[in-house]
């Protein structure tokens, strides 16, 4: 593409690299054949075509905010996700993989939010009508007030906007959304781009509340990328196990609220349905008298949240033992089996290893160093971690146990659901004193801790 100011430049579609040459991998961020033709900004745009300044900063003590309208749900999980409620005038990113409930998710989310008063615009670009209607027969939607259109023109999108001025709008998806300003291709990263920027600036002037729908690659960025988060102001993941009903909803970025957060909903044929007492669902097929499993409460957001960590060690015929894992971080589970061998005298070298995250969670936390460690530790020596007792820990390269953020929090979930002791690092729990209903276990090392639980 030839641009005002004559030069042809391409770009790279996942990372924004710009190179002057067509090149089959990007020098940046190392992707295949993600270049293509761009355009670069013109020669200086004259004195009268600016627009108009601004008016003069402002001291900020003394600038008024106006109070921030925010409308909940009443879908407690989706609501969490977002820091509470609904900012108007927002602007949402909804990613996952397709199929996953993305659609049905903002469908019954708008239905909800629009209840009998307000007005919501559920904008597709990918199913029919009649294709909507099916699925919201089925979803069991009530909301007079929400309204259906297929369209995928962002000009007449506006055009419908002036016309009915809703509350909140989502379209489905944002690939498919395209401006007859610009040639490039629906979903091609300048049409994203600058339909995002420009759904962005209608949301702060009308006062619109956006969802947009993205699609996500198989690496797990939103196609059309990291623009797009730079853009908006939450973003929303919705993922889960396809083999699982999960579906979880997880906060990445929130300028209304805290990010980690997590909703955690079921895939049911009606829809999504909430999850209020996740801890007791992730607990609800655990097996307790075999070694290798323990609970961990895992902190995701404001929420505490038990799951169960699993390991299974067993003797290898392959020369290169193979090292499993899901739900967790392979290179702490690495680290975790380092520090085993070296400072506990577990000898792992020809076993295979695997752990698992029951229910097709996911978690990052440092908090579940000890229990995966214990887990481990468990399958190796055959003895059974007991099962009433709760386990949480950072674990460093010295095996030292170390403290972790809010454990009342963990403890309180934990107490909730029926156990009875949990195993923490010494210094915290000597910070915690007594915790009425659970015996705490303080240990400074992992091999006191293998020791108290494992014998
Ligand atoms: P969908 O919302 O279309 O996913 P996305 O928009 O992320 O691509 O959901 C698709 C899947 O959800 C589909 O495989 C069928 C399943 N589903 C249910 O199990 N129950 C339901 O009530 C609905 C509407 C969908
Ligand atoms: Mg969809």
């Amino acid at each position: 593409m030839v641009t005002r100011s004559g030069k042809t430049v391409f770009m790279c579609e996942s990372c924004g690299h710009q190179s002057p040459k067509w090149l089959g991998r990007c020098p940046q961020c190392g992707a295949w054949n993600s270049l293509a033709e761009s355009m670069t900004p013109s020669a200086p745009v004259p004195e009268g075509q600016l627009p108009p300044r601004r008016g003069a900063p402002q001291s900020l003590l003394h600038l008024k905010a106006p109070p921030e309208v925010r409308i909940a749900s009443g879908m407690e999980e989706f609501d969490r996700a977002l820091g509470g409620s609904v900012v108007q005038g927002s602007v949402v990113l909804v990613g996952g993989d397709p199929g996953i409930g993305k659609s049905t998710l903002i469908l019954q989310a708008l239905d909800r939010l629009c209840g009998e008063t307000r007005r919501g615009l559920y904008i597709s670009g990918e199913e029919s009508e009649a294709q909507i209607k099916l699925r919201a027969d089925r979803l069991g939607l009530t909301s007079p007030g929400l309204l259906i259109a297929c369209e995928t023109c962002l000009e007449n999108i506006f055009k419908i906007l002036e016309e009915l001025k809703p509350q909140f709008m989502a379209l489905d998806s944002i690939q498919t959304i395209y401006t007859a300003t610009l040639p490039a291709a629906p979903g091609s990263l300048p049409q994203v781009r600058e339909t995002a920027f420009r759904l962005v600036q209608q949301a702060k002037l009308t006062g619109v509340a956006t969802f947009l729908i993205g699609h996500v690659t198989k690496e797990g960025a939103i196609a059309g990328p990291m623009v797009l988060e730079h853009l908006v102001d939450t973003v929303l993941y919705l993922e889960g196990d396809r083999s699982h009903a999960f579906r979880l909803l997880r906060t990445v970025k929130n300028r209304f609220g805290p990010t980690q957060e997590l909703g955690v909903f079921e895939m049911s044929d009606t829809g999504l349905l909430e999850v209020s007492n996740p801890s007791a669902l992730f607990l609800a097929e655990r097996s307790l008298e075999v070694p290798g499993t323990v609970v961990v409460p895992s902190l995701e957001g404001s929420r505490p949240i038990l799951v169960e960590v699993q390991a299974l060690v067993s003797p290898t015929s392959l020369a290169l033992p193979r090292r499993q894992t899901m739900g967790v971080d392979p290179g702490r589970v690495s680290l975790l089996v380092a520090v085993l061998e070296k400072r506990v005298g577990l000898g792992f070298s020809g076993q295979d290893l695997f752990v698992n995250v029951a229910g097709g969670v996911r978690l990052t936390e440092p908090a579940l160093d000890l229990g995966v460690a214990l887990a481990l530790a468990s399958s190796y020596l055959e003895r059974q971690v007991p099962p009433d007792t709760l386990i949480f820990g950072e674990v460093g390269l010295t095996g030292e146990v170390r403290a972790v953020s809010q454990p009342e929090a963990r403890l309180k979930e934990g107490r909730k659901l029926g156990f009875h002791r949990a195993l923490l690092a010494k210094r915290q729990q000597e910070r915690l004193g007594e915790f009425p209903g659970l015996e705490l276990l303080g240990v400074d090392t992992l091999a006191q801790a293998i020791k108290k639980v494992l014998g």
